[in-house]
Order: structure tokens, then sequence, then C-alpha cells
């Protein structure tokens, strides 16, 4: 088995010690003899330990990002599984697909917590608007011009999620404001659009303006 990190630097303590013996032994013979190249063994050694060791935690993060991804991924997959499965009339199964689901969200709420990826709620709500201005700044717009120019039905989803995700940045905006001075939303209710995924402040009284889907339509989560 190989030493591990802590073993090998005891190790080059060792080697270290006993070329320095040997180098005072040499001294008394040729007074002045410096032992740069020695400690720069040592040192060149001791930083690719640390390299090492760095990019060891650098791969366990890498990991917990694939895993996070995955089990979210899963987790949604399955939750759409069981709606298709409820609509087939087979509620057992569109059950096992469910708690399956919520199975995921457990190992994906773990490995989002390792990663550290849950600060406080106003660190979360800056990393929830950098997401979003991300979302319908950079990421959104190229996919939807892709999905216009090859006709594909993509282009539905991504128009309603690049105008969507710009709203729910200006909400999370209006939370941090809130967040930052240690005090929580008060008097909004928040309406959902099933269709668009937009954010309605209040009970809309209009259709809604990314996708036209009536007022009545919009929910409360
Ligand atoms: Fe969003
Ligand atoms: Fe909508």
């Amino acid at each position: 088995m190989p030493p591990s990190s802590g073993e090998r630097l005891i190790q080059l303590g060792n080697i270290y010690r006993a070329s320095q013996k040997r180098i005072a032994t040499k001294s008394q013979r040729h007074e002045g003899v410096v032992p740069w190249c020695l400690c720069a063994i040592v040192i060149l050694d001791i930083n690719s330990t640390h390299i090492l060791r760095e990019r060891n935690m650098a791969t366990t993060l890498d990991n917990l990002k694939e895993a996070f991804a995955g089990e979210s991924q899963a987790n949604q997959k399955y939750l759409s599984f069981a709606k298709k499965a409820e609509q087939e009339g087979l509620h057992n199964i569109a059950r096992l697909f469910r708690t399956t689901a919520e199975a995921e969200k457990i190992h994906a709420e773990g490995h989002l917590k390792s990663m550290e990826g849950v600060g406080t709620t106003a660190q979360n709500l800056q990393a929830a608007i950098d997401g979003e201005t991300y979302e319908y700044t950079n990421m959104y717009p190229p996919m939807l011009k892709q999905a216009e120019a090859d006709n594909h039905k993509a282009k539905r989803m991504f128009g309603y999620a690049v105008e969507a995700e710009a709203v729910h940045a200006k909400i999370y905006k209006m939370a941090l404001e809130a967040a930052k001075q240690g005090k929580d939303l008060t008097g909004v209710d928040f309406y959902l659009c099933p269709v668009c995924g937009y954010i309605e402040l209040g009970k809309p009284t209009k259709e809604c303006p990314v996708c036209g889907t009536k007022a009545e339509k919009f929910v409360q989560v």
C-alpha cells in the first residue's frame, strides 16, 4: 500500500534529518557546504504532496457536483414519470416514482451540503440572483436562437424561461434587500403561472405577460 501523505511527510522529515547529519559530517571536512539542494528537494516533494492533496479535494468536489446534478435530475425525472403513471391510472407505480424521487432529493441535498452549497439566506439569495441572471443573460438567449434556427419545439420553453428567469432575479433582489436588513418579505403573495414559470406578486388580474395563460389558472405554491 502506498504511504499516506502524512506518512510521506514523516518519511521526508526523516530523510531530511539524515541528510543533515551526513552534511554535518561532511561540513566538518569541507567548511561552508550548504544543504540547499536537499532543502529544495524536500520543499519540492512537500509541495507536490500538497498539490496532490489539493487535487484529491478538487476531485471530491467534482464528484459532488456531478452527483448533485445527477440526483437533482433523477428527482425531477421521477416526478415527471410519476405524473405520467398517474395519467395512465397506474397509481402504485406513480407512488413508487414519487418515493424514489424523494430518496434522490435526500441524496442531492446531502451532496449540496457537503460542497458547502447552502449559506445564509442572504448568501443564498445572492447565489440565486447570480444563477437566474446567468440564465437569462448568457445561457438561454443562444439556446433560444439555436432552437429557433432548428425550428425545434424546445424554442417554446426556452422562450418562456428566458423571460421568467429575469422576473425571478428581480424578485430575489427584492428579497435580498429585506434579508440584508434581517427582515422577511411581508405583505406579498406569489402566484405562479403553471405554463411558463412566470411569477406574479399579488393575485393576478390579467393574463400571463409571458405566455398569455388566464389569470385564474395561476397557482400559489
Ligand atoms: Fe428561475
Ligand atoms: Fe405564463
